[in-house]
């Protein structure tokens, strides 16, 4: 039985608050940048690098306490950049005026955690791209071995140890050696209890976790990652602004792969000679007194060079192979019986049409007065609308000669 379920015991709110506090160090004056601003208000790719840095911390899956400290007179402005970073989660920042060294500010940093924090991260607000996943690996390995941990790369150079006048005295072993970044994750008590130890060496230490190290603690490396470097000079920070260029470019390009694979256009093409004996079947309708066109099935151009034009924007085949020209059960089967098929597997394979768009070209039929008839029952069989226009080709090749017909259709299909 825990304190809080004792009767009468009241629990005290702040320890209902997050169990980790990821703390950003950004008071430093960013001197070997250049920019005459402190490094974390330098504007990158249209952000501040603080505002760049925090972006990753609030997309973690679970809640976090941050805090963001940065020179005294900067606090106002970083409350700005936080709470933008921040959205709808702004209560869980505070902002803090850091100090002269950057084992001050890290000091500040933890004395505004609230109580309930038990794993604490520092973070150098400089590693501005760190990818969420390197803060969920820390955390992980934190709350799994309650140790130290720090994230940290393999050592691709050769190291050499040299003496007091550049001699090599040996090639040192790199498999041994990681190059190590932020956030460090560390148990919270232990933590400040290191940093009170080590009070009069904090000057001395690179990172937290040589402190911590320092004061007995183990602490486990694991997986950094490139993209954490630490921007530094201006060659860093020119780094940094390409690769999030990069990032946006490939955001946009995936934004539009997504759009042209719900919808897609398919194009289909039919040609049919005109035959002796039987009554012409096209678009749908049946033509009493015109001349039939030839075809293993009724020979209907404009039914057919549609179900090619569904086919092929679903990437289904066309009519041939769908349907076998050959097959006997399609011997003289109806424009219809295609489409009917066609819109079928169209909508099997979770399709459904935008619009059809047909073009017939030949002398006859007259086409002009039944287009809206024939637009009409298209238009019912696709389950979309159908537009058919008619043309001649000035008396031009075998359409021009009365010989047969074209026709030649788009679709516009999308996924459901
Ligand atoms: N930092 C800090 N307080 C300090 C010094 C440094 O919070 N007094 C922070 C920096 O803001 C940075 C991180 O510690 O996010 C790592 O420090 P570094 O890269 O050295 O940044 P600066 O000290 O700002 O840069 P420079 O050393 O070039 O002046
Ligand atoms: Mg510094």
């Amino acid at each position: 039985m825990t304190a809080i379920d004792e009767p009468g015991a009241v629990a005290d709110p702040s320890l209902d608050g997050p169990a980790v506090g990821v703390i950003v160090v950004a008071a430093g004056s960013g001197t070997r940048l250049g920019a005459g601003i402190p490094k974390a208000f330098v504007s990158l790719a249209g952000s501040t690098v603080l505002e760049h840095a925090l972006a990753p911390v609030f997309r973690l899956r679970d809640a976090v306490q941050v805090v963001v400290v940065v020179p005294a007179d900067r606090v106002g402005q970083a409350e700005t950049i936080g709470r933008r970073a921040a959205g709808k989660a702004a209560d869980h920042l505070r902002v803090v005026a850091g100090g002269d060294t950057r084992q001050s500010s890290v000091l500040a940093g933890l004395a505004a955690l609230w109580p309930g924090v038990r794993t604490v991260l520092v973070h150098d607000a400089a590693r501005a791209l760190t990818p969420t996943g390197q803060f969920e690996r820390v955390i992980e390995a934190a709350e799994r071995t309650g140790w130290g941990i720090v994230p940290g790369l393999a050592v691709t150079d050769t190291i050499k140890r040299v003496d007091a006048s550049d001699l090599v005295e040996q090639t040192v072993d790199r498999t041994a050696l990681r190059a190590v970044q932020t956030p460090q994750a560390f148990p919270r008590d232990a933590l400040v209890a290191a940093f009170r130890v080590a009070e009069d060496r904090l000057a001395a230490a690179t990172d937290d976790a040589a402190l911590y190290a320092d004061a007995g603690h183990p602490v486990l490396t694991v997986g950094g990652s490139e993209a954490a470097f630490k921007i530094t000079t201006p060659w860093d920070a020119q780094r940094a602004e390409r690769l999030l260029a990069d990032r946006e470019r490939d955001r946009e390009h995936e934004v539009g792969a997504r759009t042209t694979t719900s919808i897609r256009t398919g194009i289909g093409i039919d040609v049919h000679a005109f035959a002796d004996d039987g009554e012409l079947s096209l678009a749908g309708l049946s033509w009493p007194g015109e001349r039939p066109l030839a075809g293993h099935s009724d020979g209907d151009a404009v039914a057919h060079a549609i179900v090619d034009a569904l086919l092929s924007a679903a990437g289904l085949g066309d009519i041939g192979s769908m349907f076998g020209t050959d097959d006997p059960r399609f011997a003289g089967a109806s424009g219809e019986v295609f489409l009917r098929a066609a819109v079928e597997r169209l909508h099997a394979a979770g399709f459904v049409v935008v619009n059809v768009a047909v073009q017939l070209v030949g002398n006859r039929p007259r086409f002009a007065p039944r287009r809206a008839e024939a637009e009409g029952v298209l238009s019912a069989l696709v389950h979309g609308p159908v537009s058919v226009a008619a043309t001649t080709t000035d008396a031009l090749g075998f359409t021009g000669r009365g010989e047969g017909v074209t026709a030649i259709a788009t679709a516009l299909i999308e996924r459901r």
